[in-house]
């Protein structure tokens, strides 16, 4: 739903003023491009975008773009209370400290926000849905998830006749390099994560992205718009791709897979939700098995329009700055955008029994079990599993190496999540299994 307002009788429009707090890859992506496209900008929508201010922590610092036409404050609160500036551009990040005050001071101003801050959003949404949609103010977090995808505009309005039914993504660029160069290259995680972190593409603390909190940050976004529910983090099971090892991955290739990590939601047709963030095995010869690299993807299950998929770059300056643009051109044409595609006091907390719900619900599983070359193991394996009434799809040892560690990997039919958890717990008192069982779910995309 989108409310645009009319031109003035002779087309031209006051310009419309921005401030911009943060300067560092998505601030200046976003100067960079007003600076390169001014002309075309205000010839497409009929007024100018015109910055104001920026501001950064640090005034003496090299920035990529000229920022010496703007004038500059050292809080960045100040542009949140300048009568002029129609629209906040909040890209310090932090889900709280300087990103929230600035975001809820220009909302108390009357100011429209545009940010990029998935974690303030994921965490403080709601509230500042609320803020804005109190005084009819314009909101935008388009690059908030998947970057330059434009995975909030297409699920908020493209999709708005829809039920949606499902939502899975490759939604951390990070991760999906990771995977992608450990099957390229063999190489091991920690390896391969040390050489992301010289090539920039991880951060020197890569737990938020490699533990799954970033996937599960942007996953919580899409499902406030999809489904309605507000999530309370604590309660979601997020697993990331830590304990992934080479061996995982060159076994998913030889049975015709790619392990990619997935944020994955499911609403029921009783509108029952289940989300969860994990590495999971989908098909290689899928189109979401063929997303690689640093690249995003996301699928979207809806009824009537069906599957919908779209992939593109999810970070860095050029993609996440593209998606800031769209909001900042919706908000100086007036657009008024419900935040979560409804009254923001609909959303409901996602309801406590989700977590067991959801062990409940049954897919196919890959188990890894690191044990001893002696006979009768397998057996031992099949007899556990049999307890748990889980049947084997496909059993493999790689290679013989009497009374040696081997690995020995199982696909098995639908199991519950809960039933295989079980069992790998009775498998670990096995004394012929070395190590915790690996397990990872096949979602069929
Ligand atoms: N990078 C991406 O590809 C990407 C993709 C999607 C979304 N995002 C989101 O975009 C936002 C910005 O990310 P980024 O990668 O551009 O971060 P960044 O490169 O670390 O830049 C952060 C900027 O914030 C400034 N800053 C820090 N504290 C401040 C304060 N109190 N007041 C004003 N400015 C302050 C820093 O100043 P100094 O430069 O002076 O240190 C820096 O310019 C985050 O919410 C992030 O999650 C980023």
């Amino acid at each position: 739903m989108s409310v645009y307002s009319s031109p003035s009788s002779n087309g031209a429009q006051a310009p419309y003023v921005i401030g911009i707090a943060g300067l560092g890859t998505v601030g200046c992506g976003v100067i960079a491009i007003l600076q390169s496209m001014e002309r075309e900008l205000a010839d497409k929508i009929g007024r100018t975008i015109l910055v104001k201010m920026v501001s950064a922590q640090n005034r003496a610092k090299e920035r990529p773009v000229d920022i010496g036409r703007y004038q500059w404050v050292d809080d960045a609160l100040e542009m949140a209370d300048d009568p002029e500036i129609d629209c906040i551009v909040e890209m310090i990040g932090g889900s709280d400290g300087p990103a929230k005050a600035l975001v809820e001071k220009a909302l108390a101003n009357g100011k429209a926000v545009v940010t990029a801050n998935k974690a303030l959003m994921a965490f403080h949404g709601a509230e500042l849905a609320k803020a804005a949609e109190g005084q009819s103010l314009f909101l935008g977090f388009e690059a908030a998830v998947a970057g330059g995808i434009p995975a909030i505009k297409i699920l908020r309005e493209s999709l708005g006749g829809n039920r949606v039914t499902g939502i899975s993504g490759i939604l951390n660029g990070t991760c999906n390099y990771i995977l992608t160069t450990m099957r390229e290259s063999g190489r091991s995680f920690d390896d391969v994560l040390a050489e992301a972190q010289a090539l920039g593409y991880a951060e020197a603390d890569p737990s938020f992205d490699i533990d799954g909190i970033d996937a599960a940050h942007k996953l919580a976004i899409l499902c406030a718009i999809a489904f309605g529910v507000k999530i309370d983090f604590s309660t979601l099971p997020v697993t990331g791709i830590r304990h992934i090892q080479a061996g995982d991955i060159a076994y998913a290739t030889q049975l015709g897979y790619r392990i990619k990590l997935l944020g994955l939601a499911r609403s029921d047709a009783h509108g029952k939700v289940s989300i969860r963030v994990e590495p999971c095995f989908v098909k290689a010869d899928s189109q979401i098995g063929a997303v690689e690299s640093v690249f995003n993807a996301v699928i979207y299950d809806a009824e009537p329009v069906d599957r919908i998929m779209v992939v593109g770059r999810g970070a860095g300056a050029g993609p996440t700055a593209s998606a800031v643009l769209s909001d900042i051109l919706d908000a100086a044409q007036g657009a008024v955008l419900p935040v979560y595609a409804r009254p923001c006091d609909q959303l409901v907390t996602l309801d406590k029994e989700f977590a067991t719900r959801q062990q409940d619900e049954e897919s196919r599983f890959y188990l890894r079990l690191r044990v001893l070359d002696v006979p009768g193991v397998v057996a031992d394996v099949a007899t556990v599993l049999k307890n748990y009434q889980i049947s084997i799809s496909v059993v493999s040892q790689e290679g013989r190496a009497p009374k040696q560690p081997v690995d020995v990997v199982f696909v098995l039919h639908e199991a519950s999540e809960k039933s295989v958890a079980d069992a790998c717990r009775d498998l670990s008192e096995l004394q012929s299994v070395l190590e915790r069982p690996t397990v990872l779910r096949i979602e069929d995309l």
